[in-house]
């Protein structure tokens, strides 16, 4: 079978990495895999440095859209990938998470009729300010194979009328759904598997740099970054943590942008000229998980970083009113604490003098990808 896989935003490269390395090593006689990048990203470090050394095959297509209003970003991947889907004629599309390059994949699909395969289905933040609540919701409602890596993201396409039951032959009309593990656990287990059989610790530049012990932190959401109140909130809170412990902050070109004109000036120059605030351009995966592994607290509102702080077992304060991946916050080693800054000191203390212990195996087996290639061969 050919399938179609569309990449654009950072995450989803990362995620593409799983489906195709189980291709290469698992289904490489049934399989054949074209990569579509639609240029959503597109600096070096949110984009090209992922493909060599996460050993993703290259795009035949980039569609180069680069950055612009939703509305204008979405509609010219519609037109282009549509274009793609024509003349490739694929059995099916498979695409990633949430992102306007996912809606656009989705639209462009659904009305040609090709098969959507839709990887991290079901997840709800229950709050439609947020784009990629109206991305997901749109995908999964036009999809024919919905895998969710989570329970409560199975229940919540039950509660929006999905039939849990399986069809032998499932369409748009009557897709299926599975629960079947987080294809990013595939990812974190293999690569931090390189990373020890490597002493890739020994090599990042950041172990010399940083050593173990810090906090790491990633801001990138929107509702952070476009107001200014809540940008200089989450920065103050740095600020006064960073009086005991020092803090790395990869930092999304989004929020880099954002900073001069957003935090109050005193606030800026503090940042800027502190000794144990690191503010650094954001890192390759692999730096990414010995900085996450090498880390004592993560404090953040990504979604995937919140995810591989529970997969390498690291107290994880999130940055957001609520989350898609609600298990890591019942199970008590993550904190929802918005951008209010009494909340995220008290919650980063209290984490630093009594973190979590406990993190049950609940992202599955870490063979996500071969099972979403199995299910994909038998019903596409
Ligand atoms: C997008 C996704 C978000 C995901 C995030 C992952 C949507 C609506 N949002 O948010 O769900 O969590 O990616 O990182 O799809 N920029 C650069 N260089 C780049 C990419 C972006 O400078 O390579 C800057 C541009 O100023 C751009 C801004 O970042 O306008 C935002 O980029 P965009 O892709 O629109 O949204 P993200 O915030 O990255
Ligand atoms: N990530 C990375 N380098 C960085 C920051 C993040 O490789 O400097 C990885 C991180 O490990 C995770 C993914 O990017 O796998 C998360 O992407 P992001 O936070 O941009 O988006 P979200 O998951 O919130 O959609």
């Amino acid at each position: 079978m050919k399938i179609i896989t569309i990449i654009g935003a950072r995450p989803q490269i990362i995620k593409s990495s799983a489906l195709s390395r189980a291709i290469r090593d698992c289904f490489s006689d049934k399989i054949e895999e074209i990569i579509v990048h639609t240029g959503q990203h597109y600096d070096n470090n949110m984009s090209e440095v992922f493909f060599e050394q996460l050993s993703i095959p290259k795009p035949k297509y980039n569609l180069g859209v680069g950055s612009a209003s939703h509305g204008a970003q979405t509609a010219k991947m519609i037109e282009k990938i549509e274009e793609i889907l024509v003349q490739e004629k694929p059995n099916a599309l498979v695409i990633y998470g949430d992102t306007n390059s996912t809606l656009a994949a989705a639209i462009a699909a659904s009305k040609i009729h090709v098969p959507i395969v839709h990887i991290e289905a079901g997840l709800r933040s229950f709050n439609k300010s947020m784009p990629e609540e109206i991305n997901r919701i749109m995908t999964d409602h036009v999809s024919t194979l919905l895998f969710s890596p989570t329970i409560s993201g199975v229940n919540n396409l039950k509660n929006e009328g999905f039939d849990l039951r399986l069809s032998d032959n499932p369409t748009i009309d009557r897709p299926n759904v599975y629960h079947c593990g987080d294809i990013m656990y595939d990812n974190t287990i293999h690569f931090s598997s390189l990373i020890a059989g490597n002493s890739t610790e020994n090599t990042s530049e950041y172990y010399n740099k940083y050593g173990k012990g810090f906090i790491l932190c990633t801001i990138h959401r929107n509702a952070n970054t476009d107001d200014a109140k809540r940008m200089n909130d989450i920065f103050s809170a740095i600020l006064k943590i960073s009086q005991s412990e020092r803090v790395i902050l990869p930092l999304h070109p989004r929020t880099k942008k954002m900073l001069s004109s957003q935090l109050d000036k005193d606030i800026y120059e503090s940042i800027m000229v502190s000794k144990s605030i690191e503010i650094i351009d954001p890192v390759s995966f692999l730096d990414m998980i010995y900085l996450e592994s090498a880390s004592k607290l993560i404090l953040t509102d990504s979604g995937g970083v919140q995810k591989e702080a529970y997969f390498l077992e690291k107290p994880c304060v999130i940055l957001r009113p609520e989350t898609e991946w609600v298990e890591i916050v019942e199970n008590g080693s993550a904190k929802l604490v918005d951008a209010n800054y009494d909340k995220i000191i008290q919650e980063v203390n209290s984490f630093l003098s009594n973190p979590p212990k406990n993190y049950p195996k609940i992202f599955g087996d870490a063979k996500a990808s071969q099972f979403i290639c199995e299910q994909m061969i038998k019903y596409l």
